[in-house]
């Protein structure tokens, strides 16, 4: 009797006390506790999303360069995941070797971020397809018609720096549109960090490509100007918006309504589109729909929201 009454006592006061402190750790925590996630779980599937692409780019730039990618220059990153399709070193000019080269290595540390910040949520390398036939399908898909020789990005430095006018712009659309999704501290100035250079590299490319937009595109009757406004317009059409200029448009669309010439591609606020992530995966599966792999992701993308549409 004696003992249970004195455990029911010290019961109660055990009680009382984790009450006491419970309600200290809600009145310290509910201001402070929140802000310390720095990654929420829906935090990791967004960014998951641009993983994708970060491979693409990674293995797109160092192979151009290089002649190799991942898994020589950093064989920690693909964990496993299947070399990609098709990849090549393309026959690049000095200083477009010496871009693209510093386009590579810049993928190189996003990816190494991404698995430090990722953790789990980090997955292997997904299946590309970066042949020149691929390209050249793409590039048919652009104007509507076969081009003749098919468009190859490996040739020279100028189809190269077209082919890769594709790439960062979308990621840069893509993670543009993630940041207002994002809730953890950390995660916002993780994709902040990866938008800067994603926009940078997307500029470096239109740049160099700007200094010859009235050039014919040996040996096609198109300009750059029409190769990137013709991309352009099959991007918005995959990804059913308009959220993607070419290197020249109407008046009414360029800067302040006033010029043609579009070395940035914005809003009439000259402010960046965005793009879901469903949008992302429309546009580089190449089919509209990111239910329906293709493009340079014959298998799809991977991570929660990739495999959500897969699976639909
Ligand atoms: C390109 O780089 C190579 C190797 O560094 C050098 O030998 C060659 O002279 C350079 N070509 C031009 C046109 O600068
Ligand atoms: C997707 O990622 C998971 C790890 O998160 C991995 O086990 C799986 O094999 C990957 N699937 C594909 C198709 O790459
Ligand atoms: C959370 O992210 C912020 C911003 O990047 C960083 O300063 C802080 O150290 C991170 N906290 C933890 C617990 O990782
Ligand atoms: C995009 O769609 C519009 C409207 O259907 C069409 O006129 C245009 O040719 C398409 N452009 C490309 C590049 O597919
Ligand atoms: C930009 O403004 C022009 C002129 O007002 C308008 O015709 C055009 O549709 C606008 N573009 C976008 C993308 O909102
Ligand atoms: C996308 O493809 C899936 C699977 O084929 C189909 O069920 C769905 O209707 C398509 N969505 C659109 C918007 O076309």
């Amino acid at each position: 009797m004696g003992v249970q009454y004195l455990s029911s006592r010290s019961m109660s006061g055990v009680l009382f006390t984790t009450l006491v402190l419970f309600g200290v750790l809600v009145a310290v925590c509910i201001p402070s506790c929140k802000a310390q996630a720095n990654f929420t779980t829906s935090d990791y599937e967004n960014i998951q999303v641009a993983l994708n692409l970060e491979y693409l780019e990674a293995e797109y730039f160092l192979w151009a360069a290089y002649g190799y990618g991942l898994d020589k220059l950093a064989p920690y990153l693909p964990e496993g995941g299947p070399e990609p399709i098709g990849v090549q070193k393309a026959n690049l000019d000095n200083l477009t070797y010496d871009v693209v080269a510093q386009l590579g290595l810049q993928e190189i540390g996003h990816l190494t971020i991404l698995q430090k910040k990722l953790g789990k949520y980090y997955f292997p390398r997904v299946q590309l397809d970066l042949s020149d036939a691929n390209w050249a399908k793409i590039i048919d898909n652009a104007f509507g018609e076969k081009l003749n020789p098919p468009f190859n990005p490996y040739k020279n430095s100028l189809n190269y720096l077209i082919s890769a006018y594709t790439i960062p712009y979308v990621g840069l659309t893509g993670y543009v549109g993630t940041i207002p999704l994002l809730q953890g501290e950390g995660a916002k100035a993780l994709v902040a960090g990866l938008l800067g250079i994603e926009g940078g590299q997307d500029a470096v490319i239109r740049t160099l490509l700007y200094t010859v937009k009235d050039e014919l595109v040996p040996p096609y009757k198109y300009t750059v100007a029409e190769f990137t406004d013709k991309i352009s317009s099959l991007r918005n059409n995959l990804s059913h918006a308009f959220v993607d200029e070419g290197l020249e448009v109407p008046k009414s669309e360029g800067s302040d309504g006033l010029v043609t010439g579009n070395i940035l591609s914005a809003n009439n606020y000259s402010i960046s589109y965005a793009r879901t992530g469903q949008q992302v995966l429309e546009t580089v599966y190449g089919t509209g729909n990111a239910s329906i792999p293709g493009g340079f992701y014959p298998k799809g993308g991977n991570g929660t929201i990739a495999l959500g549409y897969l699976k639909s």
